[in-house]
C-alpha cells in the first residue's frame, strides 16, 4: 500500500549569527543537514506501520513527503500505486494525515464545525458528510461534544479530533505524527486503544510516528527504527527483539555502595555491552548483553571483581526494543525524545 524507495532529503540550516558582512551581502552561513538518507520501506494494506526514533531522526520529514506537503531530493514514495510526487492529487485523495494534531483543527470552532469544514474541502455531499461524522464521532468518542467549542476541549479530546478529522472521506491511508505528544498516560492509552480498532475494524493502513518504544511495541504489526535519518532495523516487534539473541540480555539490581558496578561491568570479559543504567532510591539498575547465554550469568555472579558488589538480583530478561536501539545505535531515547548516551 505504501511503497518507499530510496528516498532522501536534506535541508540548509542557519547557523549562528552571520557577521555584518556576509549579512550585507545577503549569505547567511549555512549548512546542509540530512533528514532522510535512501529509506526503503514496503507497508502492506491494512497493516499498523510505526517509524521509531529519536527527535530529528527524520520522522516527521518521510510524513511531510508521503501526504504531497514536501517534494524528496531523491528516491521514489508510492500510496497505493500512486507516486507522490508525479500524482500527488491521487495520492491527497487516498490519505488521512494529522502532523501536530491538536493543532491542525480550528479551536475556535465546534467539534463538528471542524469536522464539515474538512468534509466540504474534499468535497463531500452534505448528507454524506452528516452521516460519515456521525460514525466517526461515535469511533472517536466525541460524539456527546460535538457541539462544543475546541478550545474547552481536553488535549486528549483535541488530538482524536484531528484523527476523526482526517478520516472524514474514509481514506485507505492515515498517516500520523506523533498524536500522544502531550497527551497524560491515560490520555495516551485511549488514543491508542481508538487506533486499534481503527484499524483491526476498518482495515485503514498506517503509518504511526513515535519515539515512544511502549507504543511501538504495543501498537505495530511492524515497523522501523530510524537514527539520522537512516534505517537501522525493520521487523515485527518480536522479530526486532530477537535480533538480540536469546538470553543474552541480563538485568542486575544491585543496592547502592562505594563499588563502581558500572565499571566492572563494561571491563568484564563476559559482558559485550552496557544496555541501560537506571536508578531507584536505593537500588542501581543495569541491563547487559552479554557475549553467551547461561554461562555468562553463572561468570557474573561467580567473579571476583564483584566481590565489592552488593548484589540483590540477576535474572536473564526479554530484550526490550530500547535494549536493540541501544546496541544499534549506541544510545537511547528519553522520555521526550532526545539522544542520551548510556
Ligand atoms: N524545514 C526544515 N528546514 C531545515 N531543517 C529541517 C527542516 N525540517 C526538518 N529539518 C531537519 O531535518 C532533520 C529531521 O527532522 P524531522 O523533523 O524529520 O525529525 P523528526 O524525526 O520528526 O523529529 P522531531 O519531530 O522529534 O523533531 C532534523 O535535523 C531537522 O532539524
Ligand atoms: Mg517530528
Amino acid at each position: 500500500m505504501i511503497e518507499i524507495a530510496g528516498l532522501s532529503k536534506s535541508f540548509n540550516q542557519n547557523v549562528g549569527r552571520p557577521s555584518i558582512w556576509r549579512r550585507i551581502a545577503g549569505r547567511p552561513v549555512t549548512r546542509r543537514v540530512t533528514a532522510l538518507k535512501e529509506l526503503n520501506l514496503k507497508i502492506g494494506e491494512g497493516e499498523f506501520f510505526s517509524l521509531l526514533g529519536p527527535n530529528g531522526a527524520g520522522k516527521t520529514t518521510a510524513i511531510r513527503i508521503l501526504c504531497t506537503l514536501l517534494l524528496p531530493d531523491a528516491g521514489v514514495c508510492r500510496v497505493a500505486q500512486h507516486d507522490v510526487v508525479k500524482d500527488a492529487r491521487a495520492v491527497r485523495r487516498m490519505i488521512g494525515v494529522s502532523i501536530r494534531g491538536e493543532r491542525s483543527v480550528n479551536w475556535k470552532l465546534t467539534g463538528r464545525q471542524n469536522f464539515e469544514y474538512f468534509a466540504s474541502l474534499y468535497g463531500l455531499p452534505v448528507d454524506h458528510a452528516r452521516d460519515a461524522i456521525k460514525i466517526i464521532a461515535e469511533i472517536v468518542e466525541l460524539a456527546d461534544r460535538l457541539d462544543d467549542y475546541v478550545e474547552t476541549y481536553s488535549m486528549g479530546m483535541k488530538q482524536r479530533l484531528a484523527i476523526g478529522v482526517s478520516l472524514v472521506h474514509s481514506p485507505r491511508v492515515l498517516l500520523l505524527d506523533e498524536p500522544t505528544i502531550g497527551l497524560d498516560p491515560n490520555g495516551g492509552g485511549a488514543l491508542r486503544a481508538l487506533l486499534k480498532t481503527l484499524v483491526r475494524g476498518h482495515g485503514v493502513t498506517v503509518l504511526y510516528t513515535t519515539h515512544y518504544m511502549h507504543e511501538a511495541e504495543e501498537l505495530s504489526d511492524r515497523l522501523a527504527i530510524i537514527n539520522n535519518g537512516e534505517k537501522v532495523i525493520e521487523g515485527s516487534p518480536s522479530q526486532v527483539r530477537e535480533t538480540l539473541g536469546d538470553g543474552r540480555v541480563v538485568e542486575l539490581q544491585v543496592a547502592r555502595n562505594d563499588f563502581d558496578v558500572r565499571k566492572a561491568l563494561t571491563d568484564h570479559p563476559a559482558v559485550e555491552e552496557l544496555l541501560s543504567h537506571d536508578s531507584s532510591s536505593t537500588l542501581d539498575i543495569y541491563r547487559v548483553k552479554t557475549r553467551d547465554e547461561m554461562a555468562s550469568v553463572a561468570t557474573l555472579i561467580a567473579d571476583d571483581r564483584f566481590s565489592g558488589a552488593d548484589i540483590k538480583s540477576i535474572n536473564q530478561v526479554r530484550p526490550s526494543l530500547e535494549d536493540v536501539f541501544v546496541s544499534l545505535t549506541g544510545s537511547t531515547i528519553t522520555e521526550n525524545g532526545d539522544v542520551r548516551t548510556v
